[in-house]
């Protein structure tokens, strides 16, 4: 029975520690589908010129693919619910890369000034709060990459749809 107990309030631990965080941010864990990443992955430069920050890194699937395509960049994740930031470490620590981090922790604290690229898959209100950050904090010449959610009343330097059922739209922004 105490067994039983122990798993059930694992169980609901689990739910409520993914269940809280999307409450308050906004934007559930949902991963960024191979599709789209492909899609994602292929807008960007052959070279970048500073770090890469993934802003709610969810699961670490998206920073993986960017920590191997720029394996001589840092790739930063930030993440602020837990059993995907622990699911994301345990997935860094096994593939190995070296220039890859994830931190526990609200991306609003973080300093982007150094970015030379900024990824994210936020909805609208999240995208919304984000915007500010962006337009204070980054260089000019950084780069944003955005899954599905557009930065109203920024303009995109290149737009496409990736091959997946939902027609996704993928968005790059250069900072003037
Ligand atoms: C839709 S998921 C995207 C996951 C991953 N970027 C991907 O594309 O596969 C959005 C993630 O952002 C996280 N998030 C939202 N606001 C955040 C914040 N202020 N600080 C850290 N993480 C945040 C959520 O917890 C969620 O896991």
């Amino acid at each position: 029975m105490s067994i039983e107990l122990f798993v059930l309030g694992a169980a609901l631990l689990a739910i409520a520690s993914i269940f809280v965080p999307t409450l308050l941010t906004q934007a559930s864990p949902l991963p960024t589908s191979a599709a789209v990443r492909q899609t994602m992955l292929a807008l960007l430069p052959e070279h970048l010129d500073g770090p890469v920050y993934e802003l709610g890194a969810g699961w670490g699937g998206l920073a993986v693919a960017l920590a191997r395509r720029y394996p001589a960049t840092p790739v930063q994740g930030f993440e602020v619910s837990v059993l995907p930031w622990v699911f994301s470490k345990l997935r860094q620590i096994i593939g190995g890369q070296k220039n890859l981090r994830f931190h526990f922790g609200n991306f609003q604290k973080a300093d982007l000034s150094a970015a030379a690229l900024v990824v994210c898959y936020l909805p609208g209100p999240a995208m919304e709060k984000l915007k500010p950050k962006l337009e204070a904090e980054l260089k000019p010449g950084a780069l944003v990459l955005s899954n599905t959610f557009a930065l109203a009343g920024w303009q995109a330097v290149e737009e496409r749809t990736a091959p997946d059922i939902h027609a996704s739209r993928v968005y790059l922004y250069k900072v003037s």
